[in-house]
């Protein structure tokens, strides 16, 4: 039978060394063992970016880039968006298995009961210009929560661990529509109990002088579907930014303030609100071609198209291009939905986009329906947050409980100046 093992010989040596292969990877740090004398530090591998390197094993997301396939703790994402609720999906993302009818009713209890923020958050938010990105209220006002709860940082006891985890789920819809009513002056409208996560948002967001808000059960689904479908994805660029600042034994706010500063890059959760930039700023279907030469020549990119791991349609675009249609017929059509079609017909007859695998993502539906559902551009990335605040808990607490992690410290290559003795100031030429 074929041993497991890589044989690597260092040529310039001549030695032969045996490495473990587990899982379809090897232990990095056998590399070191590969030294051309006893002082040598050792072989490192070279990876920016971790574009091929394993930092975790991890049991919550599976994801197939290659077939464009994703699963929460095995269940297809396609029958969670069909039957699931976003807090059922949370809590098989922390616990591992879907809850019973008794579990999922104590957890929405929970949940329900942790709503409220400290009235100071209000302070904290009216002190920020009327024009804050609401991204940039909801980092640092996650971070905050961390002074109102000390506690937190204890992060070695499982118990405590776990009401933060329920905290944060239930306070950062909070925080985030607190961020959304002061852009627009309106009063802050505390959490309505007797209403669904995603219908306590739309509450909290929307509800003007009526005595009791009423969401619109088909955009109430449609939130609550297009949370689940950005609930978890692996080791992402967020993610990742959980585990690593949790892995120094941060307080879970600290940690997942800097996850929520990370997804707001354009590139990552950033890049829905680009989206609807992109399609007005293309306007009408006739000027696409226009705007798909300015891609293939470099100077722009097709945003909502491509992905690290996905070189397939990602299965949450086609969710969401299914579920807009389904909000548009309840509260009227986006025209740039048009658009956003067209474009993806052309570029995927296009052969840059088809030899580059480059197929839409989850961002590039997603903002449709948001605008369409009333929610300002500038709210999207909060949105997705809210729907990631549990996928970062779920990894954040695996984390915890792996005995290999440790605090994680990439290693760097060195090309800087050799040592060289310090000059003073009236010695230093420019340049
Ligand atoms: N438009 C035009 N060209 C692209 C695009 C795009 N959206 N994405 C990748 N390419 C090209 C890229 O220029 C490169 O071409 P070449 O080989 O000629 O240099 C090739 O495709 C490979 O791209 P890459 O930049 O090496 O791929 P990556 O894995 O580093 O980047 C990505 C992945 C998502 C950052 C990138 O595809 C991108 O910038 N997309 C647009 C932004 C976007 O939609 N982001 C949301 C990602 S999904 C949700 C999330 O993670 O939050």
């Amino acid at each position: 039978m074929a041993k497991e093992t890589l044989t690597i010989i260092d040529n310039r040596t001549g030695k032969s060394y045996e490495i473990p292969i587990t899982h379809g990877t090897i232990p990095a740090m056998k590399l070191r063992e590969i030294k051309v004398s006893e002082d040598d530090f050792g072989l490192m591998s070279y990876d920016p970016a971790y574009q091929n390197t394993a930092s975790t094993i991890s049991r919550i997301t599976y994801i197939d880039g290659e077939r464009g396939i994703l699963e929460y703790r095995g269940y297809p994402i396609e029958e969670l968006a069909e039957h699931s609720t976003f807090l059922e999906v949370a809590w098989l993302l922390l616990n591992g298995e879907l809850p019973t009818k008794e579990e999922l009713e104590s957890f929405q209890r929970e949940v329900t009961l942790h709503t409220m923020v400290h009235e100071n958050m209000r302070e904290f938010i009216e002190g920020f210009r009327y024009d804050a990105h609401p991204m940039g209220i909801l980092i640092s006002t996650i971070a905050a929560l961390s002074t109102f709860y000390p506690e937190a940082k204890n992060v070695s006891d499982p118990a405590n661990r776990r009401l933060q985890i329920i905290r944060l789920i239930a306070k950062v819809p909070t925080l985030a529509a607190y961020a959304y009513r002061h852009r627009r002056g309106l009063p802050i409208v505390y959490p309505d109990n007797d209403l669904s996560y995603a219908g306590n948002f739309l509450n909290m967001m929307f509800k003007m002088t009526e005595l009791k808000y009423k969401p619109n059960p088909v955009v109430e689904r449609a939130l609550d579907v297009l949370f689940i479908l950005h609930a978890d994805h692996e080791q992402n660029c967020s993610t990742s930014t959980m585990r690593i600042v949790g892995s120094s034994k941060a307080d879970p706010y600290s940690a997942l303030a800097a996850a929520a500063a990370a997804l707001s890059g354009p590139l990552h959760g950033g890049a829905n609100e680009q989206v609807i930039h992109m399609l007005r700023q293309i306007g009408s279907k006739d000027r696409i071609p226009e705007f798909i030469k300015k891609v293939k020549a470099g100077e722009t990119k097709l945003m909502g198209f491509g992905h690290r791991v996905y070189k397939n349609y990602d299965p949450r675009a086609k969710v969401i291009k299914r579920l807009a249609y389904e909000v548009f017929d309840a509260v009227g059509k986006n025209p740039l939905i048009d658009i956003a079609v067209e474009v993806e017909r052309i570029a995927l007859e296009d052969d840059y986009f088809i030899k580059r695998k480059l197929y839409p993502n989850v961002d590039f539906y997603s903002g449709l329906i948001y605008e369409a559902m009333g929610i300002p551009l500038d709210m999207m990335t909060v949105l997705f947050a809210i729907g990631r605040t549990p996928g970062w808990l779920a990894q954040w607490e695996e984390m915890h409980n792996d005995p290999e992690q440790k605090i994680a410290r990439p290693r760097q290559v060195y090309l800087g100046p050799a040592r060289r003795p310090f000059v003073p100031i009236g010695e230093r030429k420019k340049g």
